[in-house]
C-alpha cells in the first residue's frame, strides 16, 4: 500500500501524502491547538494514522511527534492500523461489561486469531472496542458494520462472524 516514490513523495492508498496532507492542513499550519481537528480530518482520508502521516501533520501543526502521539493514544477514535473490510465493535461501556461483553470480546479475538484493536492479515476483519452504543437495554452489544446486535453471547459473537 505504501510506496516511496523518491524522497519526500509518498503514495499511500493512491494520495500523494505530503501533497495532499498539504491541502488538508494548510487552516492548521502552527496551530497546536487544532491538533484533534487535524488527526480527525487525516484519518477521515486514510482511514487510519500512519507514521507517515503524524510526522506530517506534527510538522504542520510545529509539535513535536512525541506531543502528537501523546494526543492520539490518548483519543480511542484514532487508528495506528487500516480497519478490516468488516468492522467489529463490542461495546465495552458499564452495563455490557457487567453483562459480559469481555468474554464477548476474547470469543472474537480467539476466533479471529487477534487482538482487540488489530485487523486480520487478510484484511477481512477489525476488531475493537467502543464506549456506550446508547442501546444499553440491549446489553451486551456487538456492532458489524454498522448492523447492531443485542443480547450477544460469545457463541453467537462467533456465529454472527462466520455468517460474513
Ligand atoms: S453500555 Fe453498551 S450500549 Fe450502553
Amino acid at each position: 500500500m505504501l510506496k516511496y516514490v523518491f524522497p519526500g513523495r509518498i503514495i499511500f492508498g493512491g494520495i500523494v501524502l505530503h501533497e495532499d496532507l498539504s491541502q488538508i492542513l494548510a487552516p492548521y499550519k502552527g496551530k497546536k491547538g487544532s491538533a484533534i481537528t487535524a488527526l480527525q480530518k487525516v484519518q477521515d482520508k486514510l482511514g487510519y494514522l500512519p507514521e507517515e502521516a503524524i510526522t506530517e501533520i506534527a510538522n504542520f501543526l510545529s509539535m513535536s511527534q512525541n506531543e502528537l502521539y501523546g494526543v492520539v493514544t490518548f483519543y480511542s477514535q484514532f487508528r495506528f492500523t487500516k480497519r478490516g473490510e468488516h468492522n467489529i465493535q463490542v461495546c465495552s461501556g458499564t452495563a455490557c461489561h457487567v453483562r459480559g461483553s469481555p468474554n464477548i470480546v476474547e470469543a472474537l479475538e480467539e476466533e479471529l486469531c487477534i487482538n482487540c484493536g488489530e485487523t486480520t492479515k487478510d484484511g477481512k476483519f477489525s476488531l475493537e472496542k467502543i464506549a456506550c452504543f446508547g442501546a444499553c437495554a440491549l446489553a451486551p452489544v456487538m456492532v458489524v458494520d454498522k448492523n447492531i446486535h443485542g443480547r450477544v453471547t460469545p457463541v453467537s459473537a462467533r456465529q454472527i462472524v462466520n455468517k460474513i
